[in-house]
């Protein structure tokens, strides 16, 4: 996987980035990742990229040209690559698992991050395939979504976690909230770790996480439940039944 991240705040991103999970896997080379600051496209001696807004009001708006530019030399760096751009922005549909998943089968990946005010429309209409928000708030740009949703999608593609880290059991699989985990020690403050888990039982263990995932989730995310397509006729009863 290839991500090209198109910003004002190249750092930003690569600072976010080369931690942790995401970091080894830039190192061992199971993901690339590509950053390009939009002002060294700027058309102005003073390198701006931002202007006031036709029409007025608040605020500055970034400028069609510097973003089109740098979105045109890296088609001319990748002759013959495809790519989806994502614009990060409120104004779009919101982040799921799901859309991770479809996004982790890409090779490349890139990703717009917009400031102040905006992008000029123009420059979206140009290079824009996919508008995304990663929730109903507002933030100052658009790079800490783009990192947002790089982390999601990074983790899902092959060889990015190590077993021990696996992706197959983790929240939102089958549409569920994860169970609840314990490590040592046995006790703490008075608490218990649930008998069930010490018992070494691993069918009864499986069962007994798979009724806490659904209470957790009936408690917590009850529109997880409605149409969900992954439960069993077992869970059904469970959750009917309790
Ligand atoms: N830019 C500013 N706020 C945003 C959000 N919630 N999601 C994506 N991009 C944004």
């Amino acid at each position: 996987m290839n991500f090209h991240v198109l910003t004002l705040f190249p750092e930003m991103i690569e600072s976010g980035f080369h931690t942790s999970i995401t970091g080894r896997a830039l190192e061992n080379g199971t993901i690339a990742l590509d950053t390009i600051n939009i002002r060294d496209y700027s058309a102005n001696k003073h390198m701006r990229v931002d202007d006031y807004p036709y029409g007025g009001g608040a605020g500055m708006v970034m400028q069609a040209e510097p973003v089109h530019r740098a979105y045109k030399e890296l088609c001319e760096k990748y002759i013959g690559r495809s790519f989806r751009v994502i614009y990060l922005t409120p104004q779009g549909s919101v982040f799921t698992q799901s859309m991770a998943e479809e996004l982790a089968r890409e090779e490349d990946l890139v990703f717009l991050c917009g400031h102040y005010e905006g992008i000029d429309e123009r420059a979206l209409e140009l290079i824009v395939t996919d508008y995304i928000s990663i929730g109903d708030y507002v933030l100052t740009g658009g790079e800490l979504p783009a990192l947002v949703m790089m982390d999601a999608i990074a983790r899902l593609v092959p060889q990015v976690l190590n077993n021990k880290e696996s992706a197959q059991f983790d929240s939102f699989h089958d549409n569920l909230l994860e169970y609840p985990q314990y490590t040592r020690p046995e006790e703490y403050m008075g608490m218990r770790v649930p008998e069930i888990l010490l018992s070494g039982h691993h069918a009864k263990i499986e069962e007994w996480r798979r009724q806490q995932s659904l209470r957790r989730t009936r408690e917590r995310r009850p529109d997880l439940l409605q149409n969900n397509p992954y439960l069993t006729e077992k869970d059904k009863r469970y959750l009917q039944d309790t």
